[in-house]
């Protein structure tokens, strides 16, 4: 007969923290979220750490080039995406890690015969106000000149004119060459005053940009998650089909973490991988493994020891339908609960502190919180990523609200790149495990993060705790019932200022 366990399924949203003791000297900003993502070995350090406890979901409406930049900036990690060809994925991870911060390839651009009319358009369709003219209107293109907002007046002068008219000619343009050093251009902008500095190349080709709002950026995220070499950090996911070729072609990309991406991890095809990683790359690269959600699941992938952590959760994804497709899964808080039980016997045992992640089923900012709080080291997240305007997919106007497209990677719009490559196409798809939706757009990446850490460090202190370590020791959970889920809200009053725009402006709840 089958076992039945007596626990019942359960989420997030059915607990709450109970505050602890606050002390007078800690603040909100001296809260360390430093996570490992490794394996720590007795009295040795984790060989590597995030900055701030959250990755992104390995999908491909998520992880691209320009997310997982701007992930690493805030102290994260992208995790790009590997439905996708071997070559694309390794591309990508290619560009994160030749990313120079605050050199960046000028997304918009003309030639000096191009009517003022066109670029004004342009500048009205990308957002920005300054605009390099090259030969043939590419970001490599020899480079002739700058057009900004400032050269032309948009209802005085004739908008037939021709864009050399109004251009600052090379001539008169302050640049530096390839090979300064980011201090050195920010040096020119500082001295001549001015907003953006090309980098032209020996031959006078335009390579990159350097603004000086950027300056200012940088200044402001100091948590960026560079490596030895000062390169932005990025991980990328794996299936357990064609790793004995994309692994190493990621790991010559100079990819830091590796991660499996199944829903299903308890499988020994993906024991087989993890060892086949560990013979052939050795001891040093980073991997992940999951999804799991038992005990049982979390024993048999630590097993060979190859695993540096694990991720937990399946069924929970806001695009997921595994649980109605194939009945299984667990509730998020009941699995993460069990394995950080697990995990935390098994540090007893060995001295192997083992890293959890918890994957999927986020839907606002105190369920992260409350993941932490219950032992996960850091958090995968999908929906959250989509809506921010670096996911890599088009704005779309809907109603006139913006929103952006988002879908799992167990549809048949994410399994198509398969019919593409070579080896995989035999594979039929005989059910969908996943959805094709729409999120709200809620802006930049950073401003949402900023306010979701904001309240994660906020909770930490009405806990009591400066680390994450700290908060998962000193963490006190009630279970809630449906009527103190009512209270939790506000009751029997008529607000006027938390409007839906707001709620949908925070995480795009519109339930
Ligand atoms: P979200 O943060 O709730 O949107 O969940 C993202 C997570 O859902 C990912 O990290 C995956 O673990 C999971 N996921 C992604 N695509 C699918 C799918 O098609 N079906 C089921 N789960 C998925």
């Amino acid at each position: 007969m089958a076992t039945i366990i007596s626990d019942t399924s359960r989420t997030f949203s059915e607990y709450l923290l109970i505050p602890r003791l606050t002390r007078k000297n800690q603040s909100i900003e001296s809260v360390d979220l430093r996570s490992p993502l490794s394996v720590v070995e007795p009295n040795e350090l984790p060989r590597f750490s995030v900055n701030i406890p959250i990755v992104s979901a390995c999908m491909q409406s998520v992880s691209g080039t320009s997310l997982s930049i701007a992930l690493a900036r805030q102290g994260g990690l992208g995790m790009v995406f590997c439905s996708q060809s071997i070559e694309s994925q390794a591309e990508m991870v290619r560009q994160v890690k030749s990313h120079k911060a605050g050199f960046v390839t000028s997304a918009s651009n003309t030639t000096a015969d191009t009517r003022l009319e066109e670029v004004i358009r342009l500048m009205r369709e990308s957002g920005h106000s300054t605009v390099p003219v090259t030969d043939d209107g590419t970001a490599t293109g020899k480079f002739l000149g700058l057009i900004t907002d400032q050269d032309f007046w948009e209802f005085e002068d004739d908008l037939d004119n021709k864009v050399c008219k109004h251009m600052t000619s090379i001539e008169d343009v302050i640049f530096g060459v390839d090979g300064i050093s980011l201090r050195e251009a920010n040096n020119l902008l500082h001295r001549h005053k001015k907003d953006c500095l090309p980098i032209l190349d020996a031959a006078g080709n335009l390579s990159s940009l350097v603004f000086k709002k950027d300056y200012v950026d940088h200044r402001r995220h100091p948590l960026e998650m560079l490596d030895d070499s000062k390169r932005l950090c990025v991980g990328a996911a794996l299936n357990t089909h064609d790793y004995k070729e994309r692994v190493p072609e990621l790991i010559a990309a100079g990819v830091d973490v590796l991660c499996f991406d199944s829903s299903d991890g308890f499988t020994e095809y993906q024991m087989e991988g993890i060892a086949w990683i560990r013979a052939n790359f050795g001891p040093e690269v980073v991997i992940g493994g999951g999804n799991i959600v038992s005990a049982e699941g979390f024993d048999f992938l630590i097993s060979e020891l190859g695993v540096d952590f694990v991720k937990v959760g399946m069924g929970g994804g806001s695009i997921c339908i595994t649980r109605e497709q194939k009945g299984v899964g667990r509730g998020q808080a009941s699995a993460l609960l069990e394995v950080v039980h697990r995990r935390d016997e098994y540090f007893s045992e060995t001295g192997r502190y083992i890293p959890l992640c918890s994957d999927g089923g986020l839907a606002n900012d105190t369920q992260i919180v409350i993941a932490l709080a219950m032992g996960a080291d850091f958090v995968m997240m999908g929906r959250y990523f989509a809506m921010t305007d670096e996911s890599p997919t088009p704005k779309t106007s809907i109603n006139g609200q913006m929103y952006k497209p988002y879908w799992g990677e167990g549809t048949h719009r994410a399994q198509n790149w398969q019919r593409y490559s070579d080896g995989m196409s035999s594979r039929k798809m005989m059910f969908e495990e996943g959805v094709d939706a729409y999120v709200p757009l809620v802006g930049s990446l950073a401003e949402v993060l900023e306010t979701t850490l904001y309240k994660v460090r906020s909770t930490m202190v009405n806990i009591g705790a400066n680390s994450l370590a700290n908060f998962r020791e000193s963490a006190v959970l009630t279970r809630v019932s449906e009527q103190s889920v009512v209270e939790a809200g506000t009751t029997n009053v008529f607000q006027f200022s938390r409007n839906r725009e707001f709620e949908e402006a925070e995480w795009g709840n519109t339930g």
